[in-house]
């Protein structure tokens, strides 16, 4: 778009932005599999299972999701997870995400899954990984959903274990090439820096897998500075912190780093108290390559259209040429070939431009 043809936009009004946010195509880069397990699927496979959970029912357990930091949601997101055993159910948790993520016109996502906490259960990688990739298959043929799988290692734990996850995920990693394109850091920030894991990411670098990092939710711009130099990370998770140290900012700026901001996340886990002093409006200010996305959808309120439309309600000083530039950062930002890319832009460009 031009940018006569971007000034248009700006001016759409006001009201018009929740319909145009919710069907405008976009992408998602930062959504935990493991976080689209709704209450009620939870219950379900339990059920299948033969999984005992510490709740009675669908309520009771919604009811505990009242979080007071990461840790505090990290710990009842593990225990939903107990109930992941076999590869159907891998399968029917990613399908679910992507009805609704078609349903929210997302036309390519990027999924995390965090192996260790299942091989941790007995689960083998490749139940998981199976069940993900079938999911990812079927979706393209069902909803027109193109994605990708990012194995995340849990930095709560050693590097050992990530060295050990990364040996069982070899020969899953070279039968799903083209699906299993990279690796992640996420779990607990605070006092697992990103340096803890300097050599499996060279690791992971060499076999040329992608690579990313949560960096800057919890934790502080140190932590962003060395997923950059250390781990050589080329999008960073959440990243939000970053507006503390000005010369990350130039960094960021200059070198089109995408930041993966989770605007619901931030509030549920108390990183912002309320989505009005969120600083998305900010970091896009500072001319940073910003996307939006749902994270942990089933925890924190909402799947990735809730995010734009809430967040849009409380920062009144964003427009549709916002929503243009964000869409079109998740397309920039993902780890898809150019011409898929560029394909994904025209469609957005002409969505505006017929807005
Ligand atoms: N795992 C799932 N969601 C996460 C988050 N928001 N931060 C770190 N690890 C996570
Ligand atoms: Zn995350």
């Amino acid at each position: 778009m031009n940018t006569t043809e971007l000034t248009a936009v700006a001016g759409i009004s006001p009201e018009r932005l929740p319909a145009l946010l919710r069907g405008m195509p976009k992408a998602e880069l930062h959504i935990h599999i493991e976080g689209s397990l709704e209450p009620e699927l939870i219950f379900a496979l339990a059920a299948r299972n033969g999984v005992s959970l510490a709740f009675d029912n669908v309520e009771s357990l919604r009811a505990a999701y009242a979080f007071s930091d990461l840790q505090s949601f990290l710990d009842i997101y593990y225990a939903g997870a107990s109930v992941l055993l076999h590869e159907a159910d891998f399968h029917d948790m990613a399908m679910d995400y992507f009805r609704r993520a078609s349903a929210d016109h997302v036309v390519h996502a990027e999924l995390f899954f965090d192996p260790q906490t299942h091989t941790d259960r007995g689960v083998p990688i490749e139940v998981v990984i199976n069940g993900l990739a079938r999911a990812c298959e079927e979706a393209e043929a069902e909803f027109g959903i193109t994605s990708l799988l990012i194995l995340c290692f849990l930095r709560h734990l050693s590097e050992e274990t990530a060295f050990d996850t990364l040996a069982q995920a070899l020969p899953s990693i070279e039968r799903h090439r083209d699906r299993l394109v990279g690796v992640g850091l996420d779990s607990s920030e605070q006092g697992h820096p990103p340096e803890k894991f300097a050599r499996v990411f060279a690791r992971c670098r060499e076999l040329g897998l992608r690579l990313v990092a949560h960096a800057g939710e919890e934790g502080p711009p140190a932590y962003i500075w060395s997923a950059l130099d250390v781990l050589k990370v080329e999008r960073i998770d959440h990243g939000v912190r970053c507006v503390e140290d000005p010369s990350l900012v130039a960094r960021l700026a200059a070198e089109r780093i995408p930041l993966t901001v989770c605007p619901l996340s931030n509030v549920k886990l108390r990183v912002f108290d309320t989505l009005a002093q969120h600083n998305l409006a900010r970091l896009l200010e500072l001319g940073l390559c910003i996307t939006v996305n749902s994270d942990d959808p089933a925890y924190f309120g909402g799947y990735v259209n809730q995010n734009y439309i809430e967040t849009f309600e409380a920062l009144p000083a964003m427009t549709a040429a916002d929503a243009y530039t964000l869409a079109r950062n998740s397309f920039e930002a993902s780890f898809a070939n150019s011409t898929q890319k560029a394909r994904w832009i025209e469609l957005l460009d002409s969505y505006f431009l017929n807005a």
